[in-house]
Order: C-alpha cells, then structure tokens, then sequence
C-alpha cells in the first residue's frame, strides 16, 4: 500500500476513533472530513456533507456571521473563534439545535488554509448547570424562609400591639357615641386618627416582610459595585438633602465585579443609608456627612461601607442589632437589619460594623470578587 494512502487511513481511523466530533474544513467553508462522532452528533453521513458549506451545521445567526468570521481571520488574521473555545448553538440533520462547546484551529503549513473544529455537545452540562441553579434559588428561598421562622415569634407580638391598640381605641369611640350628652368631636378624631395610624404600622409591618419573602426569582448578573453604589446615591440623594445630610460618594475607580442580584444588594445600600441619615439626623453636631464607599479591603473582597458620624450604638442597641424588630426608632420596623444580613449572607457574604474614627457607625458588607469562589463564573 502507497505510504501516503495508509497515513491517510491511519488518519481516518484515528479521527473515527476520536470522541469528539472533528471536522475539516478549507478557506471557504467547504467540509473536507467529517468524522465518526460527527456523523453520530449532528446525523448527516460523511458523504453527504463533504464538499458542502460548514454552515449546514450552524444555527441561524451563526450561520449567517461564519463566512464573515472566516474572512475577516483570513485577511487580518483577528480571532473571534479561532484557537480560542467558545460554546455555539449547532443543528442537527433534522433540524433540532443543540449547545455545543467548539474549539478550532488552523491546520499548520496548509496551503489552501484548513481549519479543523473539534466539538461537543454540551447539553448535559448546561441541563446540570440550569438544575444546580434552580436548586440554589429553591435554598435561598429557604434561607429567607428560615429568618422568617425566626421572626414568626416577634411578628405575633408586633401585629398584636396595634391590633390591641386599634380595638382599645374603636371600643372608646363607640362608647364616645353612646353617651347620652352627646359626642365630643375632638375626641371622636383623635381615637379614629390613632386607629389610622395603628394600621398603618401593622400594614407597614407586613408589606415589608411579604416583599422580602416573595419568592421572586434571584438574579445572578455580574455586579459593578462602583456603578451599584453610584446608582444608590442617585435614588437616596432626595432622602439625604431633605434631611439636611450631605450623601459623599467614594467609590474606587477599578474593582473586580461579584456575582450578585443587583436590586438585592440595592435594598440593603438603602437600608444602610437610610439608618446612617437617621442616626446622623438624632445626632446634633458639624458632621452632616454620611460617606457611601466601594473599595477592596485588605483580604481581596469587595467592601460597600456607609460610615456616619451620628449617635453611635448603645450597649443594648449592639447586642440586640440584628434581632428581628428590635429598634430605637418610633416608626422603625426593626427588619432593615435582618433582611439586609439575610440578603448579604445568600451572597456568601457578610455584613458587620464597626466605630467610626470619631464616633459614629460604619456598617459594611463584604462580597466575594468573581472567580474567587470555587465553581463562580471567571471567563
Ligand atoms: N448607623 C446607625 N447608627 C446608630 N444606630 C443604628 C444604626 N443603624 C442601625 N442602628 C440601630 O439599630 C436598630 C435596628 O436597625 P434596623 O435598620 O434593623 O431597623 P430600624 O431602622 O429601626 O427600622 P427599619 O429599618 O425597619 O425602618 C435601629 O433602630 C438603631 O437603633
Ligand atoms: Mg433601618
């Protein structure tokens, strides 16, 4: 047998042999082999595409772009592609579309220029990847549920104080009507005015547990904590002028991104910002400033700090911080705190203070920077 008919057979058989599917394709496009695995993968035989454009096996959009990526890495030799991995949509013989991980490169000293691709699908993968995340969702669910089971107790004695209240106060305006020398409109008022305001704080109460438990689907984007902080001073700045509090922005120019829900974190900026302008406003003094800050800190996570120079923390105030509905405050919920470290510990971080230089609080959280953890997004 001539030498270069079996190194070709040899060839054959090696790709044939190859679990992944291995194409061959010339400067245009045009398939040149077309192996075993291949044949297997997208269910078109190796005579029936040979000598037939790539793009028979591309989905639409990709399809129509891969003679321009051809092109324009013949002429300047840019790769979007080529030598680089990247996940594609493929099609099938008949039709159906799949995920596939591509990777190519240029078959050295070939003149014509060839290409060959190696591919696989990726189906599996991504099905195992889309159930992981479902799963997490269905825990962080869970972990929000749990902080609920703990505030189930506080919450009975939160509703009960108004709904207390509330029929103290109808049963004395209906003994206000029943008087024989008639009513006193004052009165009448006040007790409706205190009714009002008992629902109010009831309702106040539930609202904000009920769109903290909702099970709205958690985001994972990648989080720019600079443009997250920016956006935040934007919404609160109304908040901070009308208290006479000016709100300070320092944000570090470069910070890596986290992986995070961006409207999450949001919530728990304003409600840091809002406990800051609160103990500044209670606190008479020069300082009117509260600082809003992205940074790295000294052990590579990114910091988002809300430094006041208000009152500070008593001792029994430190202690009883992150209880469920504990406040200082005559219309606080006492949950700003809770929720916030629950949202901030479903994104493997943590939230804490410290005494800021001079008095006053600095409450931080700390998020891990992506491609940190093991199994985050890094590409
Ligand atoms: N920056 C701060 N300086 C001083 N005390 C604070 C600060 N932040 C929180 N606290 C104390 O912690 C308590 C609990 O805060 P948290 O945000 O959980 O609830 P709240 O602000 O009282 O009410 P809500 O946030 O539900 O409206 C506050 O009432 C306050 O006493
Ligand atoms: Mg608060």
């Amino acid at each position: 047998m001539p030498e270069a008919l079996r190194a070709r057979l040899d060839l054959q058989a090696v790709l044939d042999a190859a679990v992944e599917a291995v194409i061959l394709i010339d400067e245009n496009g045009v398939i040149e082999t077309f192996n075993r695995s291949a044949e297997r993968l997208f269910g078109w035989t190796a005579a029936e595409v040979l000598g037939k454009n790539v793009s028979l096996l591309m989905e639409g959009a990709h399809h129509a772009s891969h003679d321009g990526y051809l092109k324009r890495f013949l002429t300047t030799g840019e790769a979007k592609i080529i030598g680089i991995g990247r996940e594609v949509p493929a099609r099938r013989r008949d039709g159906t579309v799949f995920p596939a991980m591509l990777a190519v490169g240029e078959v050295q000293q070939s003149n014509p220029r060839r290409f060959v691709g190696f591919l696989h699908d990726i189906t599996l993968r991504r099905q195992a990847e889309e159930s992981a995340r479902q799963s997490e969702a269905r825990l962080n669910h869970f972990a929000r549920l749990s902080t609920m089971g703990e505030m189930a107790a506080g919450l009975a004695h939160e509703i009960n104080q108004p709904l207390t209240a509330i029929a103290t106060f109808s049963q004395a305006a209906s003994r206000m009507l029943a008087r024989p020398e008639g009513i006193e409109r004052e009165d009448l008022n006040e007790a409706l005015d205190q009714i009002t305001a008992q629902a109010l704080r009831a309702g106040e109460v539930i609202k904000r547990l009920r769109a903290f438990v909702k099970n709205r689907e958690v985001r994972h984007e990648r989080v720019d904590c600079r443009r997250l902080v920016e956006d935040s001073r934007l919404l609160l700045e109304a908040d901070a002028r009308s208290n006479n509090v000016r709100l300070r922005l320092e944000a570090a120019e470069s910070l890596p991104e986290v992986t995070a829900d961006p409207v999450q974190l949001q919530q728990v900026i304003i409600n840091l910002v809002r406990n800051a302008i609160d103990a500044t406003v209670a606190t008479p003094g020069p300082r009117s400033e509260v600082v809003l800050s992205a940074s790295l800190d000294d052990e590579g996570m990114v910091e988002v700090a809300v430094v006041d120079h208000g009152h500070g923390l008593s001792a029994e105030a430190a202690e009883r911080l992150f209880h469920p509905f504990f406040t200082t405050k005559p219309s606080g919920t006492g949950l700003g705190l809770v929720i916030s470290s629950s949202i901030i510990r479903a994104h493997n971080g943590r939230l804490a203070y410290r005494t800021t230089p001079g008095g006053g609080c600095t409450f931080f959280f700390t998020l891990p920077p992506l491609g940190v953890l093991p199994g985050a997004d890094s590409h």
